[in-house]
């Protein structure tokens, strides 16, 4: 093999793997992102959170206090909040004790939807680490949301 075709490849080879090391380490050595991950990304969540939505709109439990929602919107919400919970890059400001003060939420409220949370979890098959983490956070909203 000519002299300037083995440069050529070794070059080639070496860009090659330094490639696929830039673009490992980030994910690596950020475990956070790898919840994000683990839902698969925005498209899993989206999955994730329209199956949840599905499941507090038939859940006899708590399905009358969304009755003037608007879902749409409240889908691209949960959407990002969760993208920003588990690591991805997103980013959401609004205030959990603001959005639901006048909605007289209550403690048994509160636990039938994050019951119909992690039922679409399990259904998704969301790794268990990612779905706990998850929960983990929600769990001390709990105190902002509910007001009755
Ligand atoms: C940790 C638990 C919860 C989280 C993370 C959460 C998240 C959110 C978010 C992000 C919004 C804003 C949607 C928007 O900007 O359009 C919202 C609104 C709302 N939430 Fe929650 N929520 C939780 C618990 C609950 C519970 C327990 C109920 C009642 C059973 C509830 C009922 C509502 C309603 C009715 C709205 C207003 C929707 C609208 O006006 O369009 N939420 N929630």
């Amino acid at each position: 093999m000519p002299h300037y075709v083995k440069v050529k490849l070794k070059y080639i080879v070496l860009s090659a793997l330094s490639v696929v090391t830039i673009s490992l380490s980030p994910a690596a050595s950020r475990a956070s992102t790898s919840y994000y991950n683990a839902f698969g990304r925005k498209q899993g969540l989206n999955t994730v959170v329209g199956d949840f939505l599905n499941n507090v709109l038939a859940d006899s439990r708590i399905k009358a206090y969304f009755t003037n929602a608007n879902i749409p919107a409240l889908h691209a919400a949960l959407v990002t909040q969760f993208c920003m919970l588990e690591g991805g890059p997103c980013e959401f400001n609004e205030n959990m004790k603001t959005v639901h003060q006048n909605l007289g939420v209550t403690d048994a409220a509160f636990n039938a939807l994050a019951e119909d949370l992690q039922k679409s979890m399990v259904y998704h098959n969301i790794p268990l680490a990612a779905q706990n983490n998850l929960l983990a956070k929600l769990a001390p909203m709990e105190k902002g949301i509910v007001t009755k």
